[in-house]
């Protein structure tokens, strides 16, 4: 697995790092709001289990689960809901934990589903940004790593499901992906 990875861009030191020093503003911006911590399953549940041990006000968890409906259609924005929330999110804080900001469809869907339910605000934190591939006007409240248009997997992040598990991300070496 690990012979498929080109470059280690952030290794697992430096990403507790990060994930340390977000936690932190998060701590203080959130004091006495008791938020609702969404995790956007996969991708984003390394991060949101490394990042609520760095949050020192007390919080919720709850996970949701998105897909778009394929590579062709993602454009337009269609994002549908795998497994929604346990609870409502009706006068709550929330703080989405997402691991990448690509396009930002998937963001901009759930925001505009909570904000219809009326959550109280929507706050995000997001390990990665790829700016390079944005096709709507999103930015992260939070953000860890902004990182260039290359193929990035590990620490939740997949190629065809796989190298979730890698401790850090890299960038895949394109003979993986171009056959
Ligand atoms: C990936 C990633 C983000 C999203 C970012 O999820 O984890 O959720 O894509 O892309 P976007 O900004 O263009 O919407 P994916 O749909 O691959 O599902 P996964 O989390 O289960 O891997
Ligand atoms: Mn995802
Ligand atoms: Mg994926």
């Amino acid at each position: 697995m690990q012979n498929d990875i080109q470059e280690v861009l952030y290794s697992e030191q430096q990403i507790q790092d990060k994930v340390k020093e977000m936690g932190e503003l998060i701590s203080r911006d959130f004091e006495g709001r008791n938020p609702l911590v969404i995790c956007v399953l996969k991708g984003a549940f390394i991060f949101m289990a490394d990042l609520v041990k760095q949050i020192t006000v007390p919080l919720e968890i709850d996970f949701m689960a998105v897909s778009s409906y394929g590579a062709s259609t993602k454009s337009s924005g269609v994002v549908k809901i795998i497994k929604d929330l346990d609870v409502p999110v009706e006068g709550r804080h929330i703080l989405i934990v997402e691991d990448i900001i690509d396009s930002g469809l998937t963001l901009s869907y759930l925001i505009d589903v909570l904000e219809r339910r009326n959550a109280l605000s929507v706050t995000v934190a997001a390990l990665f940004d790829k700016p390079a591939r944005r096709t709507v006007d999103l930015d992260a409240d939070y953000k860890g790593f902004v990182i260039p248009d290359a193929f990035v997997v590990g620490y939740g992040l997949d190629y065809g499901e796989k190298y979730r598990n890698l401790p850090f991300v890299g960038i895949l070496k394109s003979e993986v992906y171009s056959h």
